[in-house]
Protein backbone atom coordinates (compact mmCIF):
# COMPACT_ATOMS: atom_id res chain seq x y z
CA UNK A 1 0.00 0.00 0.00
CA UNK A 2 2.77 2.55 0.88
CA UNK A 3 4.36 1.52 -2.09
CA UNK A 4 1.50 2.68 -4.33
CA UNK A 5 1.15 5.87 -2.27
CA UNK A 6 4.61 6.85 -3.13
CA UNK A 7 4.24 5.99 -6.58
CA UNK A 8 0.97 7.94 -6.71
CA UNK A 9 2.80 10.80 -5.23
CA UNK A 10 5.95 10.57 -7.12
CA UNK A 11 4.07 12.33 -10.57
CA UNK A 12 1.71 13.62 -11.92
CA UNK A 13 1.94 11.78 -15.07
CA UNK A 14 3.43 8.59 -15.38
CA UNK A 15 6.14 9.42 -17.54
CA UNK A 16 7.91 10.11 -14.60
CA UNK A 17 7.42 6.27 -13.51
CA UNK A 18 9.34 5.78 -17.15
CA UNK A 19 12.01 8.75 -16.15
CA UNK A 20 12.36 6.94 -12.52
CA UNK A 21 12.50 3.36 -13.67
CA UNK A 22 16.33 3.77 -14.85
CA UNK A 23 17.52 5.73 -11.58
CA UNK A 24 15.77 2.74 -9.53
CA UNK A 25 17.89 0.39 -11.38
CA UNK A 26 21.50 1.91 -10.28
CA UNK A 27 21.94 -0.64 -8.06
CA UNK A 28 22.16 -3.43 -10.26
CA UNK A 29 24.39 -1.70 -13.02
CA UNK A 30 21.91 -1.75 -15.92
CA UNK A 31 22.84 0.46 -18.64
CA UNK A 32 20.27 2.81 -19.61
CA UNK A 33 19.46 0.77 -22.98
CA UNK A 34 19.12 -2.36 -22.17
CA UNK A 35 16.72 -1.10 -19.08
CA UNK A 36 14.77 0.49 -21.13
CA UNK A 37 14.41 -2.75 -23.51
CA UNK A 38 13.75 -4.93 -20.23
CA UNK A 39 11.30 -2.46 -18.94
CA UNK A 40 9.45 -3.56 -22.30
CA UNK A 41 5.96 -4.08 -21.66
CA UNK A 42 5.44 -2.13 -19.05
CA UNK A 43 7.42 1.04 -20.45
CA UNK A 44 4.97 0.49 -23.32
CA UNK A 45 1.77 0.76 -21.56
CA UNK A 46 3.05 3.87 -19.14
CA UNK A 47 3.69 5.22 -22.61
CA UNK A 48 0.48 4.67 -23.99
CA UNK A 49 -1.08 6.12 -20.92
CA UNK A 50 1.20 9.08 -21.00
CA UNK A 51 0.49 9.91 -24.51
CA UNK A 52 -3.27 9.61 -24.33
CA UNK A 53 -4.05 11.64 -21.04
CA UNK A 54 -3.59 14.97 -22.71
CA UNK A 55 -6.33 14.28 -24.68
CA UNK A 56 -8.53 13.56 -21.56
CA UNK A 57 -7.55 16.31 -19.23
CA UNK A 58 -10.43 15.77 -16.54
CA UNK A 59 -9.58 11.73 -16.31
CA UNK A 60 -5.62 12.94 -16.63
CA UNK A 61 -5.34 12.03 -12.60
CA UNK A 62 -7.76 9.19 -12.17
CA UNK A 63 -5.74 7.78 -14.95
CA UNK A 64 -2.02 8.25 -13.42
CA UNK A 65 -3.51 7.10 -10.40
CA UNK A 66 -4.87 3.69 -11.68
CA UNK A 67 -1.62 3.17 -14.27
CA UNK A 68 0.64 3.59 -11.21
CA UNK A 69 -1.07 0.80 -9.49
CA UNK A 70 -1.62 -1.12 -11.77
CA UNK A 71 2.02 -1.09 -12.49
CA UNK A 72 2.35 -2.20 -8.68
CA UNK A 73 0.21 -4.67 -8.60
CA UNK A 74 1.71 -6.07 -11.71
CA UNK A 75 5.18 -5.99 -10.91
CA UNK A 76 3.66 -7.49 -7.08
CA UNK A 77 2.46 -10.33 -8.78
CA UNK A 78 5.03 -11.11 -11.31
CA UNK A 79 7.29 -11.63 -8.16
CA UNK A 80 4.79 -14.06 -7.37
CA UNK A 81 4.54 -16.07 -10.33
CA UNK A 82 8.68 -15.80 -11.20
CA UNK A 83 8.70 -19.59 -9.52
CA UNK A 84 5.96 -20.84 -11.78
CA UNK A 85 8.21 -23.66 -13.87
CA UNK A 86 6.74 -26.63 -16.12
CA UNK A 87 9.09 -29.11 -17.06
CA UNK A 88 9.01 -31.50 -20.28
CA UNK A 89 11.14 -34.62 -19.21
CA UNK A 90 11.74 -37.05 -22.12
CA UNK A 91 14.20 -39.97 -23.34
CA UNK A 92 16.44 -38.11 -25.74
CA UNK A 93 15.41 -39.94 -28.92
CA UNK A 94 18.84 -39.56 -30.58
CA UNK A 95 20.14 -41.96 -27.34
CA UNK A 96 19.16 -45.62 -28.14
CA UNK A 97 21.35 -47.08 -25.63
CA UNK A 98 22.10 -47.00 -21.74
CA UNK A 99 25.03 -48.19 -22.03
CA UNK A 100 28.32 -46.03 -22.60
CA UNK A 101 26.26 -42.89 -21.02
CA UNK A 102 28.02 -41.04 -18.42
CA UNK A 103 25.17 -41.20 -16.15
CA UNK A 104 21.28 -41.87 -16.92
CA UNK A 105 20.27 -38.14 -16.27
CA UNK A 106 22.16 -37.64 -19.78
CA UNK A 107 19.07 -39.95 -21.26
CA UNK A 108 16.66 -37.62 -20.40
CA UNK A 109 15.99 -34.62 -22.10
CA UNK A 110 14.87 -31.77 -19.80
CA UNK A 111 13.50 -28.67 -20.79
CA UNK A 112 11.33 -25.86 -18.86
CA UNK A 113 9.71 -22.97 -19.27
CA UNK A 114 7.50 -20.69 -17.55
CA UNK A 115 3.89 -22.37 -17.72
CA UNK A 116 1.70 -20.90 -19.79
CA UNK A 117 -1.49 -18.75 -18.64
CA UNK A 118 -2.48 -15.06 -19.76
CA UNK A 119 -0.94 -13.81 -16.33
CA UNK A 120 2.26 -15.25 -16.11
CA UNK A 121 2.47 -14.22 -20.46
CA UNK A 122 1.82 -10.30 -18.94
CA UNK A 123 4.68 -11.36 -17.06
CA UNK A 124 7.32 -11.42 -19.90
CA UNK A 125 9.81 -13.54 -18.47
CA UNK A 126 12.52 -14.12 -20.00
CA UNK A 127 15.76 -16.61 -20.18
CA UNK A 128 18.77 -14.10 -20.24
CA UNK A 129 20.85 -14.48 -22.21
CA UNK A 130 24.65 -14.38 -21.18
CA UNK A 131 25.05 -10.78 -22.70
CA UNK A 132 21.96 -9.57 -20.76
CA UNK A 133 23.15 -11.32 -17.55
CA UNK A 134 26.44 -9.62 -18.04
CA UNK A 135 24.82 -6.32 -18.62
CA UNK A 136 22.23 -6.82 -15.33
CA UNK A 137 25.12 -8.19 -13.23
CA UNK A 138 27.83 -5.62 -14.11
CA UNK A 139 29.85 -4.46 -11.39
CA UNK A 140 27.98 -6.04 -9.09
CA UNK A 141 29.12 -8.02 -5.82
CA UNK A 142 27.38 -11.16 -5.52
CA UNK A 143 27.40 -13.51 -3.03
CA UNK A 144 25.79 -17.05 -2.89
CA UNK A 145 26.36 -19.04 0.52
CA UNK A 146 24.50 -22.50 1.72
CA UNK A 147 25.45 -26.45 1.39
CA UNK A 148 25.92 -27.96 -2.41
CA UNK A 149 22.65 -26.81 -3.85
CA UNK A 150 24.25 -22.91 -3.01
CA UNK A 151 27.41 -24.70 -4.75
CA UNK A 152 25.24 -25.95 -7.65
CA UNK A 153 23.55 -23.00 -8.05
CA UNK A 154 26.96 -20.91 -8.64
CA UNK A 155 27.80 -23.14 -11.70
CA UNK A 156 24.99 -22.79 -13.04
CA UNK A 157 25.79 -18.90 -12.39
CA UNK A 158 28.95 -18.58 -14.14
CA UNK A 159 27.74 -21.45 -16.77
CA UNK A 160 25.44 -18.69 -18.00
CA UNK A 161 28.04 -15.98 -18.25
CA UNK A 162 30.78 -18.20 -18.99
CA UNK A 163 29.36 -21.17 -20.99
CA UNK A 164 30.58 -20.22 -24.14
CA UNK A 165 34.33 -20.90 -22.87
CA UNK A 166 35.01 -24.65 -21.55
CA UNK A 167 38.74 -23.89 -20.63
CA UNK A 168 37.77 -21.53 -18.21
CA UNK A 169 34.62 -23.56 -16.66
CA UNK A 170 36.51 -26.14 -16.45
CA UNK A 171 39.03 -24.85 -13.88
CA UNK A 172 36.24 -22.96 -12.37
CA UNK A 173 34.30 -26.76 -11.39
CA UNK A 174 37.74 -28.23 -10.22
CA UNK A 175 38.39 -25.15 -7.83
CA UNK A 176 34.92 -25.15 -7.01
CA UNK A 177 33.98 -28.43 -5.89
CA UNK A 178 37.17 -28.80 -3.87
CA UNK A 179 35.31 -30.15 -0.81
CA UNK A 180 33.58 -27.82 2.04
CA UNK A 181 35.39 -24.28 1.33
CA UNK A 182 34.88 -21.27 -0.06
CA UNK A 183 35.18 -19.97 -3.14
CA UNK A 184 35.61 -16.36 -4.98
CA UNK A 185 36.44 -15.31 -8.63
CA UNK A 186 36.54 -11.64 -9.96
CA UNK A 187 35.11 -11.80 -13.54
CA UNK A 188 36.88 -9.04 -15.00
CA UNK A 189 35.25 -8.18 -18.31
CA UNK A 190 32.26 -7.06 -16.13
CA UNK A 191 33.79 -6.14 -13.05
CA UNK A 192 31.14 -8.46 -10.71
CA UNK A 193 32.69 -10.60 -7.86
CA UNK A 194 30.88 -13.59 -7.02
CA UNK A 195 31.57 -15.59 -3.86
CA UNK A 196 30.96 -18.40 -3.15
CA UNK A 197 30.53 -19.23 0.79
CA UNK A 198 30.73 -22.93 2.16
CA UNK A 199 27.90 -22.59 4.53
CA UNK A 200 26.21 -25.68 5.56
CA UNK A 201 24.46 -24.95 8.91
CA UNK A 202 21.63 -21.60 9.30
CA UNK A 203 23.76 -20.69 11.90
CA UNK A 204 27.06 -20.43 9.42
CA UNK A 205 24.78 -17.93 7.57
CA UNK A 206 23.96 -15.60 10.38
CA UNK A 207 27.89 -15.26 10.92
CA UNK A 208 28.17 -14.34 7.66
CA UNK A 209 25.52 -11.29 7.80
CA UNK A 210 27.32 -10.67 11.02
CA UNK A 211 30.45 -10.22 9.31
CA UNK A 212 29.13 -8.13 6.91
CA UNK A 213 27.39 -6.10 9.06
CA UNK A 214 30.81 -5.57 10.89
CA UNK A 215 32.75 -4.62 7.75
CA UNK A 216 29.61 -2.52 6.90
CA UNK A 217 29.80 -3.72 3.49
CA UNK A 218 27.17 -5.55 1.99
CA UNK A 219 27.19 -7.44 -1.33
CA UNK A 220 24.35 -6.26 -3.98
CA UNK A 221 23.01 -9.37 -4.61
CA UNK A 222 23.08 -12.43 -1.59
CA UNK A 223 21.58 -16.30 -2.22
CA UNK A 224 21.73 -18.14 0.65
CA UNK A 225 20.17 -21.69 1.43
CA UNK A 226 20.73 -24.76 4.34
CA UNK A 227 18.93 -27.33 5.82
CA UNK A 228 20.09 -30.74 4.57
CA UNK A 229 22.92 -31.03 6.48
CA UNK A 230 21.07 -30.15 9.96
CA UNK A 231 18.23 -32.36 8.82
CA UNK A 232 21.05 -35.04 8.70
CA UNK A 233 23.28 -34.37 11.68
CA UNK A 234 20.95 -32.58 14.14
CA UNK A 235 17.74 -34.06 13.20
CA UNK A 236 15.36 -31.54 14.70
CA UNK A 237 12.79 -29.50 12.75
CA UNK A 238 12.32 -26.90 15.93
CA UNK A 239 15.94 -26.18 16.46
CA UNK A 240 16.39 -25.46 12.69
CA UNK A 241 13.23 -23.24 13.30
CA UNK A 242 15.36 -21.70 16.26
CA UNK A 243 18.08 -20.81 13.48
CA UNK A 244 16.02 -19.84 11.10
CA UNK A 245 14.13 -17.16 13.34
CA UNK A 246 18.21 -16.21 14.73
CA UNK A 247 19.30 -15.60 10.76
CA UNK A 248 15.62 -13.61 10.41
CA UNK A 249 16.22 -11.29 12.98
CA UNK A 250 20.00 -10.59 11.86
CA UNK A 251 19.21 -10.52 7.92
CA UNK A 252 16.06 -7.41 9.21
CA UNK A 253 18.72 -6.18 11.75
CA UNK A 254 21.42 -5.59 8.43
CA UNK A 255 18.89 -4.11 5.97
CA UNK A 256 18.74 -0.23 5.95
CA UNK A 257 14.64 -0.48 7.07
CA UNK A 258 12.47 -2.70 8.27
CA UNK A 259 10.50 -5.47 5.89
CA UNK A 260 7.60 -3.90 7.61
CA UNK A 261 8.12 -0.85 6.26
CA UNK A 262 7.52 -3.05 2.72
CA UNK A 263 9.83 -4.05 0.72
CA UNK A 264 10.71 -0.93 -0.84
CA UNK A 265 12.15 1.05 1.95
CA UNK A 266 11.60 5.12 3.07
CA UNK A 267 11.63 6.63 -0.36
CA UNK A 268 13.32 10.02 -0.07
CA UNK A 269 13.02 12.32 -3.27
CA UNK A 270 13.91 9.97 -5.48
CA UNK A 271 15.95 8.19 -4.47
CA UNK A 272 15.81 5.11 -2.88
CA UNK A 273 18.26 3.58 -0.05
CA UNK A 274 20.22 1.07 -1.52
CA UNK A 275 19.70 -2.64 0.03
CA UNK A 276 20.99 -5.98 -0.98
CA UNK A 277 18.42 -7.95 -2.89
CA UNK A 278 17.98 -10.85 -1.39
CA UNK A 279 17.00 -14.57 -1.83
CA UNK A 280 16.98 -17.99 -0.12
CA UNK A 281 17.56 -21.35 -1.77
CA UNK A 282 15.07 -23.65 -0.96
CA UNK A 283 15.34 -27.42 -0.21
CA UNK A 284 15.21 -29.61 -2.91
CA UNK A 285 12.27 -33.00 -2.58
CA UNK A 286 14.35 -35.28 -1.00
CA UNK A 287 13.47 -38.77 -2.85
CA UNK A 288 14.01 -41.41 0.33
CA UNK A 289 15.07 -44.63 -1.90
CA UNK A 290 17.40 -43.12 -4.08
CA UNK A 291 19.29 -41.40 -0.85
CA UNK A 292 22.88 -43.06 -1.25
CA UNK A 293 23.20 -44.24 2.56
CA UNK A 294 21.11 -45.95 4.91
CA UNK A 295 21.52 -42.84 7.71
CA UNK A 296 20.55 -40.72 5.17
CA UNK A 297 17.07 -43.24 4.48
CA UNK A 298 16.34 -43.07 8.11
CA UNK A 299 17.79 -39.50 9.43
CA UNK A 300 16.00 -37.62 6.15
CA UNK A 301 12.51 -38.98 6.19
CA UNK A 302 9.74 -37.44 4.01
CA UNK A 303 8.23 -36.40 7.50
CA UNK A 304 11.23 -35.07 8.93
CA UNK A 305 11.28 -33.23 5.34
CA UNK A 306 8.15 -31.54 5.70
CA UNK A 307 8.57 -30.59 9.69
CA UNK A 308 11.76 -28.76 8.04
CA UNK A 309 9.91 -26.98 5.30
CA UNK A 310 7.03 -26.45 8.06
CA UNK A 311 9.93 -24.45 10.37
CA UNK A 312 11.01 -22.61 7.40
CA UNK A 313 7.38 -21.06 7.06
CA UNK A 314 6.99 -20.25 10.50
CA UNK A 315 10.04 -18.21 11.27
CA UNK A 316 8.81 -16.16 8.53
CA UNK A 317 11.76 -15.52 6.71
CA UNK A 318 10.43 -15.22 3.59
CA UNK A 319 8.99 -12.67 1.86
CA UNK A 320 5.43 -14.75 1.12
CA UNK A 321 5.35 -14.98 5.09
CA UNK A 322 6.22 -11.53 6.00
CA UNK A 323 10.03 -11.84 5.93
CA UNK A 324 12.68 -10.77 3.96
CA UNK A 325 13.95 -13.02 1.34
CA UNK A 326 12.56 -14.16 -1.87
CA UNK A 327 12.20 -17.65 -2.31
CA UNK A 328 13.88 -19.37 -5.32
CA UNK A 329 11.38 -22.14 -4.89
CA UNK A 330 13.47 -25.47 -5.26
CA UNK A 331 10.98 -27.27 -4.06
CA UNK A 332 8.86 -27.09 -6.79
CA UNK A 333 11.33 -27.26 -9.49
CA UNK A 334 12.72 -30.93 -8.12
CA UNK A 335 9.11 -31.82 -7.23
CA UNK A 336 8.13 -30.87 -11.13
CA UNK A 337 11.32 -32.25 -13.31
CA UNK A 338 10.75 -35.39 -10.87
CA UNK A 339 12.99 -38.52 -10.08
CA UNK A 340 14.84 -38.82 -13.56
CA UNK A 341 16.65 -35.28 -12.40
CA UNK A 342 18.29 -36.86 -10.11
CA UNK A 343 20.92 -39.87 -9.42
CA UNK A 344 20.69 -39.85 -5.83
CA UNK A 345 17.42 -38.37 -4.85
CA UNK A 346 19.32 -35.10 -3.47
CA UNK A 347 21.58 -33.61 -6.00
CA UNK A 348 19.77 -32.86 -9.26
CA UNK A 349 20.66 -31.73 -12.67
CA UNK A 350 22.39 -28.95 -13.75
CA UNK A 351 18.91 -27.81 -15.12
CA UNK A 352 17.31 -27.50 -12.33
CA UNK A 353 19.76 -24.80 -10.76
CA UNK A 354 19.91 -23.10 -14.75
CA UNK A 355 16.48 -22.43 -13.89
CA UNK A 356 16.96 -21.09 -10.56
CA UNK A 357 19.61 -18.46 -11.79
CA UNK A 358 17.02 -17.41 -14.30
CA UNK A 359 13.88 -17.25 -11.97
CA UNK A 360 16.43 -15.17 -9.38
CA UNK A 361 17.89 -12.99 -13.07
CA UNK A 362 14.00 -11.98 -13.77
CA UNK A 363 12.61 -11.55 -10.05
CA UNK A 364 16.22 -8.95 -9.91
CA UNK A 365 14.61 -6.93 -12.84
CA UNK A 366 11.32 -6.70 -11.56
CA UNK A 367 12.69 -5.73 -8.49
CA UNK A 368 14.86 -3.18 -9.84
CA UNK A 369 11.68 -1.59 -11.31
CA UNK A 370 9.87 -1.82 -7.90
CA UNK A 371 12.87 0.49 -6.32
CA UNK A 372 11.74 3.64 -7.08
C1 LIG B 1 20.61 -35.99 -27.18
O1 LIG B 1 21.90 -36.46 -26.83
C2 LIG B 1 22.92 -36.08 -27.76
C3 LIG B 1 24.22 -36.78 -27.36
O2 LIG B 1 24.52 -36.53 -26.00
C4 LIG B 1 23.05 -34.56 -27.74
O3 LIG B 1 24.08 -34.17 -28.64
C5 LIG B 1 21.73 -33.96 -28.16
O4 LIG B 1 21.81 -32.56 -28.07
C6 LIG B 1 20.60 -34.48 -27.28
N1 LIG B 1 19.34 -34.02 -27.80
C7 LIG B 1 18.69 -33.02 -27.33
C8 LIG B 1 17.40 -32.69 -28.02
O5 LIG B 1 19.10 -32.40 -26.36
C1 LIG C 1 29.49 -45.39 -27.07
O1 LIG C 1 30.66 -46.20 -26.95
C2 LIG C 1 31.25 -46.51 -28.19
C3 LIG C 1 32.38 -47.47 -27.93
O2 LIG C 1 33.03 -47.20 -26.73
C4 LIG C 1 31.75 -45.23 -28.85
O3 LIG C 1 32.35 -45.49 -30.10
C5 LIG C 1 30.57 -44.29 -29.05
O4 LIG C 1 31.02 -43.06 -29.57
C6 LIG C 1 29.87 -44.07 -27.72
N1 LIG C 1 28.64 -43.28 -27.98
C7 LIG C 1 28.35 -42.19 -27.31
C8 LIG C 1 27.07 -41.55 -27.67
O5 LIG C 1 29.07 -41.73 -26.46
C1 LIG D 1 30.31 -2.77 -17.61
O1 LIG D 1 30.22 -1.40 -17.23
C2 LIG D 1 31.33 -0.62 -17.63
C3 LIG D 1 31.16 0.78 -17.12
O2 LIG D 1 30.29 0.84 -16.05
C4 LIG D 1 31.41 -0.62 -19.13
O3 LIG D 1 32.56 0.13 -19.53
C5 LIG D 1 31.53 -2.04 -19.64
O4 LIG D 1 31.52 -2.04 -21.04
C6 LIG D 1 30.39 -2.88 -19.11
N1 LIG D 1 30.62 -4.24 -19.53
C7 LIG D 1 29.64 -4.99 -20.03
C8 LIG D 1 30.02 -6.38 -20.41
O5 LIG D 1 28.50 -4.60 -20.13
C1 LIG E 1 29.26 -23.78 10.74
O1 LIG E 1 28.69 -23.86 12.02
C2 LIG E 1 29.05 -25.04 12.72
C3 LIG E 1 28.21 -25.08 13.98
O2 LIG E 1 28.39 -23.92 14.71
C4 LIG E 1 30.53 -25.01 13.00
O3 LIG E 1 30.91 -26.17 13.69
C5 LIG E 1 31.27 -24.96 11.67
O4 LIG E 1 32.66 -24.81 11.88
C6 LIG E 1 30.77 -23.78 10.84
N1 LIG E 1 31.33 -23.92 9.53
C7 LIG E 1 31.81 -22.89 8.84
C8 LIG E 1 32.34 -23.19 7.48
O5 LIG E 1 31.80 -21.77 9.29
C1 LIG F 1 15.38 -29.78 19.59
O1 LIG F 1 15.82 -28.45 19.65
C2 LIG F 1 15.18 -27.67 20.63
C3 LIG F 1 15.61 -26.24 20.44
O2 LIG F 1 16.99 -26.15 20.27
C4 LIG F 1 15.52 -28.24 22.01
O3 LIG F 1 14.89 -27.50 23.01
C5 LIG F 1 15.06 -29.68 22.08
O4 LIG F 1 15.46 -30.27 23.28
C6 LIG F 1 15.64 -30.49 20.89
N1 LIG F 1 15.00 -31.79 20.88
C7 LIG F 1 15.70 -32.92 20.89
C8 LIG F 1 14.92 -34.17 20.81
O5 LIG F 1 16.92 -32.91 20.93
Amino acid sequence: MMMMLEVVQLGAAAACVVVLVPMGMAGLHLSRNKMLFFSGALFITLAVCVHLTPYFPSVSDFVTSVSSAVVFDHRTSCINLVNDISWEVKPNASLHTFNNLSSSLDFYDKRWDWSKSPKLDACDFQRLSATDASDLLNGSWVVVAGDSQARLFTLSLLNLIWGSEAKRMDSVRADLFKRHSDYSILLDEIGMKLDFVWAPYVVNLTNSMMAFKTKKSYPDVMVMGAGLWHMLHVTNASDYDFALRMLKSSVVSLLPFSPELGMNGPVTGSVSIKSPHLFWLGMPMLINGMLNTQEKREKMSDAMWHDYDRALGDSRLLRQTGGPLLLLDIQSLTWNCGPRCTSDGMHYDGAIYEAAVQIMLNALLIESHQRL
